[in-house]
């Protein structure tokens, strides 16, 4: 029934969000409220205030996007929740009202993990130019993740890499933070960058030409650290911090690149290169990735920012594939702050 609409919810890390979706994929409402500004202060996402704040938003998000939508809960095919991974108080907050909701109306539940959610965005009808077609590969490269993901089928994943450190995201942020701009510093340092010559200080790019598709992203982060302390009083000028974030972004790039290419040859039936996560919005990134894809052949797929970074869109939109294959939870699901693929 492709008039039958899903409600997801997603409150896994620092966005709280809900949405509004119809089988065939029309977004009928969403909205998303990001907690930067509550988070910022403290250069990081503190959990227990990311808890509080989806506790105090989601449910008025809810009813805000049920009424754009205008539908009545009992209208509804399903209700989807972000159940892992995450951090678990909001992991709680968002599975717990989807139950209620789910409980109090007689729909079924769909336990959404996160990571799926992101992994098959780019097949949500509308959302890129040319749909993708299984099996891709999905690179993940957010605040929290940064893996390597065969997509073969809904329900059927297979991590190929993922980081032996930090994600790839948390890395911006802390050569960002070493550069003494304001978290959360992907965007800021790609700014900064524009006026750098990334040859000027070289860094380190850990694991490139090594077999497989692993990161590791803290030699880096200090090779920053050093770069830094190195300029003259341990102060580095204007054009020296320029220089610096645009070696870390060059570096950065050429090790996904890298890494993207030994995916690719571990997934040799790929129809394309799928990127999602808030370093999907860098364009070295973005360019570095699609010349790795063009060697292939194949193309570089990227959802718009909004669908890229969390939203409650893609929670709903597995929940959708979820039902058609009758996939549903147990009310007495519980969320999962750890939960692999
Ligand atoms: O996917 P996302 O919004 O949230 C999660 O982590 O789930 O990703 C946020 C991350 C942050 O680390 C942020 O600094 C990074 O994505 N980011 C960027 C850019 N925009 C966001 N990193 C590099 N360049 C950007 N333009
Ligand atoms: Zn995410």
């Amino acid at each position: 029934d492709t008039e039958a609409a899903v409600l997801g919810l997603e409150s896994s890390c620092d966005e709280t969000a809900a949405a509004v979706l119809r089988a065939d994929g029309t977004i009928l409402a969403e909205a998303v409220l990001s907690q930067e500004k509550e988070h910022s202060p403290y250069g990081g996402v503190v959990p227990e205030i990311a808890a509080r704040a989806h506790l105090e938003h989601l449910p008025r998000l809810v009813a805000q996007v049920m009424e754009k939508a205008g539908l009545e809960f009992s209208q509804l095919a399903g209700i989807a929740a972000t159940s892992g991974p995450g951090l678990i108080g909001g992991l709680i907050v968002g599975s717990t009202l989807g139950k209620g909701i789910a409980l109090a109306h007689g729909l079924p539940f769909v336990a959404v993990n996160h990571l799926e959610a992101h992994a098959l965005t780019a097949t949500l009808p509308g959302v890129v130019e040319t749909p993708v077609r299984f099996p891709y590969l999905l690179l993940l490269l957010s605040g929290g993740h940064c893996q390597c993901v065969a997509v073969e089928g809904v329900g059927r994943y297979r991590r190929l890499g993922t980081t032996l450190d930090d994600a790839v995201g948390e890395a911006f942020d802390k050569a960002a933070k070493l550069l003494g701009l304001p978290w959360p510093g992907g965007p800021a340092l790609e700014r900064l960058a524009k006026a750098g010559n990334p040859a000027r200080i070289p860094l380190p790019r850990p694991l490139l030409g090594r077999p497989g598709c692993d990161f590791s992203w803290s030699g880096l982060k200090t090779a920053v650290a050093h770069a830094v302390a190195r300029c003259p009083g341990g102060a580095p000028s204007d054009q020296d911090k320029a220089d610096i974030a645009a070696a870390f972004q060059a570096a950065v790039a050429a090790v996904l690149a890298d890494r993207a290419k030994h995916a690719l040859a571990m997934l040799p039936e790929a129809t394309a290169m799928v990127v999602a996560g808030g370093v999907a919005a860098n364009q070295a990134v973005r360019g570095a990735l699609s010349a790795a894809a063009a060697k292939r052949g194949l193309p570089l797929v990227a959802p718009p920012i909004r669908l890229c970074t969390d939203n409650a869109v893609m929670v709903a939109w597995a929940g959708v594939e979820r039902l058609r294959l009758g996939l549903t939870d147990e009310l007495g699901h519980a969320p999962r702050p750890r939960w692999p693929l």
